[in-house]
């Protein structure tokens, strides 16, 4: 049981600086100490370095080459610690982030899958986003739409297939969004199926739905996709969301399927914060999500 901590201090990807300061945040929040007492071996590989002297926007995606540049170096790192066999614990930074862990998890699984926890699709191209901003894009770089400087990290696209995909928390979709959702038919639980059938069975059709379908399943973690009273210390904020008791729950039952071979926890922004809250709560939803129990 071995668990490698991969720290990206990415804030390149939207335009509320601080969000850098995530992983510090989480390490903070004592997440190596933690997990340690559910008796893994930890071992924290450090932060990725990012680049942040070029200031370049081409075509609507700002910060392209930084971006770029950081994920690709992400996604060898995560790579290496899969190799090593370990359980990869992404620490962000924005959620671009996710080009990179995703180009580096994906290549040892055929089929894999990806649960997206967030109030955002980001499943925009620099023809649809009303911002600019990367972090909004990097669910549909993985499916090979996008830049090709971002969609070729690692040398290879698309990272996931739309059918390996479920969406969780969702309320708030630019146009484009909606479009690509419902061309490519990907699942989505948003917030009425949530509020409508319960956490509980929204995680458990999404287990029994990924678990015949895929050979890996990665856990992309918004903070954002929890309700701003539980996560204040976020760059998008949106209000209704998933509380902190229903993402505990929902991290419990992924722990027992036993089904998440690696997960990122992202968009903490410590500026925002009130008393590290939001880092506080991302490290306890991690410790549920390893096999932390009440009792
Ligand atoms: N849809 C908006 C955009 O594309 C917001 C994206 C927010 N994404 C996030 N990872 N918090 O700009
Ligand atoms: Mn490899
Ligand atoms: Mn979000
Ligand atoms: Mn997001």
């Amino acid at each position: 049981k071995r668990i490698s901590i991969v720290g990206v201090p990415m804030d390149l990807g939207q335009s509320r600086r601080g969000v850098d300061m995530g992983p510090s945040a989480m390490r903070y929040a004592d997440v190596v100490e933690r997990l340690e007492k559910l008796g893994y071996e930890i071992h924290d590989t450090g932060d990725i370095e990012i680049n942040r002297i070029d200031k370049e926007e081409i075509q609507n995606l700002k910060f392209l080459k930084a971006v770029t540049d950081g994920n690709d170096r992400l996604s060898q790192a995560v790579d290496k610690v899969i190799e090593s066999g370990a359980f990869p614990l992404v620490l962000g930074g924005d959620h671009s982030i996710a080009i990179g862990t995703l180009a580096g998890v994906s290549k040892h699984y055929k089929n894999l899958g990806v649960i997206w926890y967030d109030a955002h699709g980001d499943l925009n191209t620099a023809e649809t986003s009303p911002s600019g901003n990367i972090h909004g894009m990097p669910l549909a770089v993985s499916l090979g739409i996008g830049h090709h400087t971002l969609t070729n990290i690692a040398g290879y696209s698309p990272k996931v297939k739309p059918e390996n995909i479920v969406m969780i928390g969702i309320r708030s979709l630019d146009e484009g969004e909606k479009e690509l959702i419902r061309q490519k038919g990907i699942k989505v639980y948003t917030m009425h199926e949530i509020d409508r059938l319960g956490m509980a069975t929204v995680i458990e059709e999404t287990v029994e739905y990924l678990k015949s379908r895929t050979d890996g399943v990665h856990l992309s973690l918004d903070m954002d996709g929890l309700d701003p009273t539980d996560a204040p210390g976020v760059g998008t904020p949106v209000l209704g969301g998933i509380s902190y008791r229903e993402s505990h729950l929902a991290m419990e039952i992924l722990a027992e399927s036993e089904i998440i071979t690696s997960a990122e926890f992202v968009e903490v922004n410590p500026i925002l914060d009130e008393r590290n809250k939001t880092a506080i709560a991302a490290v306890s939803l991690m410790g549920s999500l390893l096999g932390e129990k009440l009792l």
